[in-house]
């Protein structure tokens, strides 16, 4: 399974979007964004999602988006909304899509991309550094058990990113074919 797609997943704005769509194009694979499919969904935005309906009702939204695009994908480039890795019932089948591979990214690269964004519902109000902060930590565990492999974004451009990922995935395609 794990040539079949590429998944990225990670923090709010580690470049899961913008390497991903990158990715897609360079290694000719189909692109899809699982915050896109979902507002596409619901004809709405994800933070109109939150105010009018919860957080519980996205999350419950991305594991039906994730069991169903689990089936159903393959040639994909994935890019995950941050919390998605997060419950237990998407993790086997985030891993069983294809390759999971971690953006990480620093707390003040983080920082430095989003202190003026307002479409993330979780890092609106006072504050913005310690909410990404105390959220990064709890996460960071989760990423690296959930990930095939990680990789560092600080100081890289999304090409040097993307350069990374194509060399990971052509390695692990020719280990497979030597084994069969
Ligand atoms: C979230 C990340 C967002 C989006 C929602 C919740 C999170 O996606 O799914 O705002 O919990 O980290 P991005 O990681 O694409 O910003």
């Amino acid at each position: 399974m794990i040539g079949k797609n590429i998944i990225l997943i990670g923090f709010m704005g580690t470049g899961k979007s913008s390497v991903g769509k990158r990715l897609a194009k360079k290694m000719n694979y189909n692109f899809i964004d699982t915050d896109a499919y979902i507002e596409e969904l619901e004809g709405k935005k994800i933070s109109d999602i939150f105010n009018e309906k919860g957080e519980e009702y996205f999350r419950k939204l991305e594991t039906k988006v994730v069991k169903d695009l689990s089936h159903k994908l393959e040639g994909y480039v994935v890019a995950t909304g941050g919390g998605l890795p997060l419950r237990r019932a998407n993790q086997r089948p985030l891993r069983n899509m294809g390759t999971v591979i971690y953006l990480k990214s620093s707390e003040n690269t983080i920082y430095q991309r989003l202190k003026y964004d307002t479409t993330r519902p979780l890092l609106q109000g006072d504050n913005p550094k310690e909410k990404i902060h105390k959220i990064l930590k709890q996460r960071e565990p989760i990423y690296r058990r959930v990930c095939h492999r990680y990789i560092k974004t600080d100081n890289r451009s999304f090409e040097q990113i993307v350069e990374e990922i194509e060399g990971y995935i052509n390695e692990i395609t020719r280990n497979q074919r030597t084994k069969h």
